[in-house]
């Protein structure tokens, strides 16, 4: 940024030739009147052949495409990646052919960070998971790691992401976000408490998108050129340390400013304090592992670090913020289906069903041809056979193709298709296709040991905050969270017990002095009387 101007300037304008800084339509057509529509004398109707103006407002009126339905809220910034090229003292080679692992490689990228359940202008102080969506431009076309702050989630089985989003979104009647639809839904989905324990506790508001890890939380493969895989799991440690806040913090912030994230992160950049984080992974061979009192697939656990140790493989640096925040922030897509060669998918149910959603949704909410826009394109050898669609405008022609064979196969200089770039990678099968949950389910056990490893500030935090909202629900509710808190740890749940009977009694003061008792107040009918 120019010290003395706090606005940056185009180091080179589009198209041929320079008219300096002359205003001009889409059509090049230079503008000389931009302030006054044409009409029929002075005090006349317009006219229709009004272009400039049809052309300014019509764009106008088109300018925004659907919010994202969930991660709306968020900001982004271009990076780079350099990888160590090891696993411990293993060269990296022995899990993954990957090159974007290659020692000392360097992989541009774009990372989008974002909250999850709030619209796209909300403060960005609220309790929420935070999304950590990074792209890799790889000499292999595009990978993207679609993580989140935590490093587990909500529900083992994506059939349920609906439900859950659903209970975080406003009520549909009332168009407010309500504490109680939300712990209708945890108090039916024990496999949640792990992750209502993150939560509410200060790890649910981090800091801001600088001091706060990430993590694929879904479990992917590994594999090498012989073809063999292992399972692995991603997680960003950030070299500015972590900080996460309290709500009393956070609701200061929120009466001052609910930009906080994305301008931390912009002014950071801008006065070349670049953000860094480490790319961390645990490897676990790829089976069963009987031997674990949860199933490896299950993204409601951790994989504790003492068993699976993180293994740094190569560091992340942010430096460069975007020219135009729509075209490269909003209309970046991510994915969990955009891997490359030497990565795979694990049979992890959420992940299965998370990478059918985002392609799907990004056909919906940018369009067709949304892997045409710069911030999507892979910077790489692209050549399809597609053509046509909504705004198709990039025809990806190979060099030296015959450009009348769009289709393949073909003797007449067509596409071809690749050699494989090691030996396949086969896993078998052999089971009934059948809906199942999954078995080693073991629900609250990891609650209890993250609660019981958290600081005492970061446990007094949660008992109140969960306290404050649970007041608000129905006594069914309340009683169904109290026995999984419970049955991950006796004190969680005693604790959590008294702290609803502290809220409903100050609420209860609250209402008294406004003499209103008896009736339902903001938090509804929190006395239990009818
Ligand atoms: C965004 C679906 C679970 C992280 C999205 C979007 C959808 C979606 C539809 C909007 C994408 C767009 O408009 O471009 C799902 C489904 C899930 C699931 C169906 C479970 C079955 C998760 C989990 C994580 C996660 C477990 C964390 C690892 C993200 C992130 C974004 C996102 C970071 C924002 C990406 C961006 O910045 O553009 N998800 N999601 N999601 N999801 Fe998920």
């Amino acid at each position: 940024m120019n010290k003395n101007n706090k606005y940056r300037t185009a180091s080179k304008g589009n198209g041929q030739g320079s008219k300096g800084r002359v205003l001009t339509t889409r059509q090049g057509h230079p503008v000389t009147d931009n302030q006054n529509i044409r009409t029929i004398g002075s005090r006349g109707p317009a006219t229709m052949e009004n272009y400039h103006f049809i052309e300014k407002m019509s764009h106008f009126d088109r300018e925004r495409v659907p919010e994202r339905v969930v991660h709306a809220r968020g900001t982004g910034a271009h990076g780079v990646f350099k990888s160590y090229g090891m696993v411990g003292n293993d060269p990296i080679e022995k899990f993954t052919r990957a090159k974007v692992f290659k020692k000392g490689k360097e992989t541009p990228t774009f990372v989008r960070f974002s909250t999850v359940g709030h619209p796209s202008g909300s403060p960005e102080t609220l309790r929420d998971p935070r999304g950590f969506a990074v792209k890799f431009y790889t000499e292999d076309g595009n990978w993207d790691l679609v993580g989140n702050n935590l490093k587990i989630f909500f529900i083992r089985d994506a059939m349920k992401f609906p439900d859950l989003i659903h209970s975080q979104k406003p009520d549909p009647v009332t168009n407010i976000q309500s504490a109680e639809r939300i712990f209708d839904f945890f108090s039916g989905t024990p496999e949640a408490t792990h992750m209502v324990t993150f939560l509410y506790s200060p790890w649910g508001i981090p800091a801001n998108y600088r001091q706060m890890q990430g993590s694929g939380v879904n479990t992917y493969k590994w594999v090498n050129a012989d073809g063999e895989a292992v399972l692995v799991k991603y997680h960003w440690e950030p070299q500015q340390g972590i900080r996460n806040l309290t709500q009393k913090e956070a609701q200061e912030i929120q009466g001052k400013n609910f930009n906080h994230a994305t301008q931390d992160l912009y002014e950071a950049i801008e006065r070349g304090d670049f953000p860094e984080w480490e790319l961390n992974v645990q490897i676990m061979s790829d089976d069963e592992h009987p031997e674990l009192d949860f199933d490896p697939l299950d993204d409601t656990k951790l994989w504790p670090k003492e068993q699976f140790p993180w293994y740094p493989i190569g560091k992340m640096t942010l430096n460069r913020n975007p020219v135009d925040f729509f075209n490269e922030v909003e209309l970046a897509a991510f994915g969990t289906g955009v891997l490359v060669d030497g990565l795979d998918f694990s049979d992890d149910k959420m992940l299965q069903g998370r990478t059918f959603s985002y392609s799907d949704t990004q056909r919906y909410r940018i369009g067709a041809n949304y892997l045409q826009l710069p911030i999507n394109a892979a910077k790489t050898h692209v050549a399809t056979n597609q053509r046509g669609g909504q705004m198709a405008f990039d025809t990806d022609f190979a060099e030296g193709q015959n450009i009348h064979v769009n289709y393949e196969p073909s003797i007449l200089g067509g596409l071809e298709e690749a050699p494989m770039a090691g030996k396949e990678y086969t896993p078998r099968y052999d089971a009934n296709l059948v809906r199942k949950p999954i078995e080693r389910a073991n629900t609250f056990k990891q609650a209890g040991e993250t609660y019981r490893n958290f600081e005492d500030w970061e446990r007094d935090e949660l008992i109140s905050n969960l306290g404050n909202d649970l007041a608000k629900c129905d006594p069914r509710i309340q009683e169904k969270m109290l026995s999984y808190f419970t049955q991950a740890d006796e004190d969680y749940g005693r604790r959590v017990k008294e702290s609803i009977e502290r809220a409903v009694a100050e609420a209860k003061k609250m209402m008294k002095h406004d003499l209103i008792e008896g009736t339902d107040g903001p938090l509804g009918n929190i006395t239990g009387e009818e």
